[in-house]
């Protein structure tokens, strides 16, 4: 397991990494095995790309687990990723002490189990002084957050609204601007994902199923983002 505090972090382009973890299912499926396997494969392969990336020198990384439309999947399937998601907190939780990684979830977590929402913010805060963020996308929706988010300006009463304000309301209000989304699977489609802070992200597509994600792939995704000309809106 590599060690987050220590390692060298070379300087990456890219400060805000997001993944569509897509594909998991299907890698299953290909084994004869049911869909969970592919989950649980998918976790594994989460943990080792976020370290990558970290050990690249990238900021933020944010991970589309789990959206607020996923609760319409068989049963077996909700509490299979249910079941991951508490290994995962219960893991970093354990090695808290040897890794420079805060985790925030971002989404709602009304709907998540007592247990599993207690160690969500028992994790989050434990690690809240920490300098690499990992958002957690975790019954997360892009419009919802924008709901949420309103709901916040209003509540302070604010009226005369900024895109600025906006940002800071969002759930990934402590990242840096989003770079790149990652999605795999061979899907082309943002699926709720990041909607507002996409807006200038450039996107990287590969038919790979996420359990077969490598880090020769994220640097492939990493070298295609350093070639781009990123214009947002204006001229070069
Ligand atoms: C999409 O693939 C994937 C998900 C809905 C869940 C992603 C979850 C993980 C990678 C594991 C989560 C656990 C942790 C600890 C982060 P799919 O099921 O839609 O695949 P398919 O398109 O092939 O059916």
């Amino acid at each position: 397991m590599q060690d987050t505090k220590t390692a060298k972090a070379p300087t990456s382009p890219v400060r805000h990494i997001a993944f569509i973890m897509d594909g998991n299912g299907r890698w299953a499926k290909r084994r004869g095995l049911p869909r969970q396997k592919g989950h649980a494969e998918g976790a594994k392969v989460f943990d080792t790309i976020v370290r990558a990336c970290f050990a690249r020198g990238i900021e933020a990384v944010t991970v589309y687990a789990f959206s607020t439309e996923n609760w319409s999947r068989p049963e077996a399937e909700v509490n299979a990723i249910m079941k991951l998601m508490g290994q995962y907190l219960r893991y970093a939780e354990k090695t808290l002490a040897d890794n420079d990684i805060r985790i925030i979830f971002i989404g709602s977590k009304d709907r998540l189990s007592p247990a599993l929402r207690k160690k969500a913010e028992a994790v989050e805060e434990k690690s809240k002084h920490k300098t690499h963020i990992l958002n957690i996308a975790f019954n997360y929706g892009g419009r919802d957050e924008l709901v949420y988010a309103f709901r916040q300006l209003a509540a302070e009463g604010k009226t005369d609204i900024t895109e600025d304000d906006i940002s800071a309301h969002l759930y990934t209000a402590a990242s840096p601007a989003l770079d790149l989304v990652v999605r795999t699977g061979g899907d082309i489609r943002i699926s709720n994902f990041l909607i507002w802070q996409s807006a200038y992200a450039e996107y990287y597509f590969t038919k790979t199923l996420w359990p077969d994600f490598s880090e020769e792939e994220l640097d492939k995704a990493l070298s295609e983002f350093g070639a781009r000309e990123r214009r947002f809106g204006g001229v070069q």
